[in-house]
């Protein structure tokens, strides 16, 4: 199915891309794009290529991207609570890179699978969320990505770059980071292991679609290999999903824990519900989920 000789993965030593990495070094020649901001040298392959630098330098970006024939660009300020702290350096790391790829990729016919997300689609109107669904982000970081996200398109339109985005809805598994900035998962695990209050935002009604590292791995092998996917845009999440509070009591259960479960503030930016329609990936891309969040929080943390 893949059938490229070399992938540029931005963050590819962060949490997804490298997953990625794992997945590609055995197909094909692998570069590793990052700057070791929040990702870890003991995440890269072993068979990749290593670039040590920051997405925003846009020469060595810009050179990576013209060597490699599909660019996976994972490398991003992934926290909305920090893009809601300090929106000028979320901007800065969640646009403008993209753009050079994009712009590289227009001399060298790269193709660019870009890490969209849930949160351009702003407050649920209809449930559940199909690529249509009216985009309103609540927070800078949802903006930053559906911009992203429209770049993508209109350099397919324009320019002919095969572009693709892909709007991860809540991705989590293994490595993924804990610490106030990281997702709910990696931060409830963290708590559940040591004993400590499990801290629930809000009243814990408000819903996400989990999805495992694993499925989005895959979600983004077929968005490279599928060739009317380019200027299209995918949901990849499960179709269901569960409320936090639901969740920090999955996590208790499963880690085996005795921790309290307690409410603290909501957060500013944060989306009430999410729920992925993933008929688009379905019928295009042929993807489908492996794994529900129980079954996946089981592999996972069981
Ligand atoms: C997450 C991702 C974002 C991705 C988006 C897709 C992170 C840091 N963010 O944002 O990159 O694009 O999904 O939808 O991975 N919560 C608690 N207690 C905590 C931490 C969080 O109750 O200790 C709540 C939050 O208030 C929120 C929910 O859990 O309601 C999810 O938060 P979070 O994991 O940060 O994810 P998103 O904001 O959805």
């Amino acid at each position: 199915m893949f059938d490229f000789d070399h992938a540029l993965i931005t963050g590819g030593a962060g949490f997804i891309g490298s997953h990625l990495g794992d997945r590609l070094v055995d197909d094909c020649a692998v570069t590793v794009y990052d700057d070791l901001s929040t990702g870890s040298r003991e995440n890269i392959p072993d068979d990749a290529a290593f670039i040590h630098a920051d997405v925003r330098d846009d020469e060595p970006l810009r050179d990576a991207v013209r060597a490699a024939d599909v660019v996976f660009h994972e490398a991003a300020q992934v926290s909305v609570q920090r893009s809601v702290d300090n929106p000028e350096t979320s901007h800065a790391v969640n646009i403008d890179p993209l753009l050079t790829i994009l712009e590289a990729a227009r001399d060298t016919d790269t193709r660019v699978v870009f890490a969209s997300s849930a949160a351009i689609y702003g407050h649920l109107r209809s449930l559940p969320i199909d690529e249509s669904h009216p985009k309103t982000p609540t927070s800078p970081y949802g903006l930053e990505k559906l911009t992203a996200d429209h770049y993508c398109r209109l350099y397919h339109e324009r320019y002919g770059v095969d572009a693709v985005a892909l709007r991860y809805f809540n991705a989590y598994g293994p490595r993924q980071q804990g610490g106030v900035y990281s997702g709910v998962i990696g931060i409830f695990r963290d708590q559940a292991r040591a004993g400590n209050d499990l801290t629930v935002e809000g009243d814990g009604t408000q819903t996400r679609d989990f999805v495992h590292i694993d499925d989005i791995v895959e979600a983004n092998l077929l968005a490279a290999a599928t060739e009317e996917a380019a200027g299209e845009a995918f949901n990849i999440g499960t179709g269901d999903s569960i409320t936090i509070r639901e969740l920090a009591e999955t996590i208790r259960d499963v880690t085996d824990s005795d921790a309290e479960i307690v409410h603290v503030d909501s957060r500013p930016g944060d989306i009430d519900h999410s729920k992925a329609n993933i008929s688009k990936a379905r019928d295009v891309l042929g993807f489908e989920p492996t794994y529900d969040v129980a079954a996946g929080l089981d592999a996972y943390l069981g």
